[in-house]
């Protein structure tokens, strides 16, 4: 499948056609999206959790971020990769934001870099859409300002909320991003952004209305247990497939039952018996 582009994606939202969006990592697991045809990947910076085992996303630098986006790209030539900004990699000025959001096509050459926050950011959002570079929004929950919300908790919930965020939303298009990413909202606040706007909004725990949907890969899959949010469906169960192969492996070598002949190299024909008279074997 050809990858698609942001006027692609603009196109599906005139015509009611879904986007589908997942999070990667990886080289192999971005391979495996690209494979299901999926349109979009982001490299999120749930990276910290979901990977390093922190407790939040707070910790992820940019210099981890790029790692993992480099090696999403090389699995996925032709799925359009989003970049997403670490916490602290734009908010402290629009010539940060530049700098940073250019790292990810210069060195990753990504397709659009995310980043959170509504009102506040629309100058780094300008300043990264001026400097020619594709820039998606993030508002709802938004884990990189959690503290503030109170923890990882549903936001626009309330009709003055949900206006709130109405407004974030358009400051963000009207700043020029091309696509926004609501989090975690009720379904009604989900569609009356996503009514609001016209560039594409996707949502990720943001209802069926949205212009296209959003999981994380560990999360769907079924791979991290650590904790499920309510929006997560699971696809599958790795966690336990896994924990089975490695009890199934541990077992077997306990046993001596792994590895077998066919597991096993085998010495050019009437090598063994000469190393026997210079080896005495079992
Ligand atoms: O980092 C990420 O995966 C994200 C999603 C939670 C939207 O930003």
């Amino acid at each position: 499948m050809a990858k698609k582009s942001v006027l692609e994606f603009a196109d599906m939202k005139r015509k009611g056609e879904k986007v589908t969006w997942i999070t990667a990592y990886d080289f192999p697991t971005a391979m495996l999206v690209e494979q299901a045809g999926i349109d979009m990947i982001l490299v999120g910076d749930s990276v910290g959790m979901v990977v390093y085992g922190y407790p939040g996303t707070l910790p992820v630098t940019m210099d981890q971020i790029m790692f993992h986006t480099e090696a999403v790209r090389r699995g996925a030539p032709n799925t359009f990769v989003v970049g997403d900004m670490p916490f602290l990699s734009y908010q402290k000025s629009v010539s940060d934001a530049i700098e940073n959001a250019g790292r990810f096509y210069k060195e990753a050459n990504v397709d659009a870099v995310k980043l959170e926050g509504g009102k506040r950011v629309a100058a780094q959002v300008r300043g990264i859409v001026d400097s020619g570079m594709v820039v998606i929004g993030h508002i709802g929950l938004t884990p990189q300002s959690s503290a503030q919300l109170g923890g990882f908790k549903a936001q626009g919930n309330t009709a003055a909320a949900a206006v709130a965020l109405i407004e974030d939303a358009k400051a963000i298009e009207g700043a020029g991003a091309s696509i926004l990413l609501v989090e975690g909202v009720p379904p009604e606040t989900g569609k009356a952004i996503t009514q609001a706007l016209s560039i594409p909004v996707y949502g990720i725990g943001a209802g069926p209305y949205c212009d296209g949907q959003l999981l994380i890969v560990s999360d769907m899959l079924g791979l991290f247990e650590v904790f499920t949010p309510k929006f997560v469906k699971k696809y599958a169960t790795l966690a336990s497939v896994m924990r089975q192969a490695f009890e199934e492996y541990a077992r077997e070598i306990r046993e001596g039952k792994f590895p077998t002949e066919e597991y096993c190299y085998r010495m050019k024909a009437g090598e063994a018996e000469k190393l026997t008279t210079f080896i005495p074997q079992d």
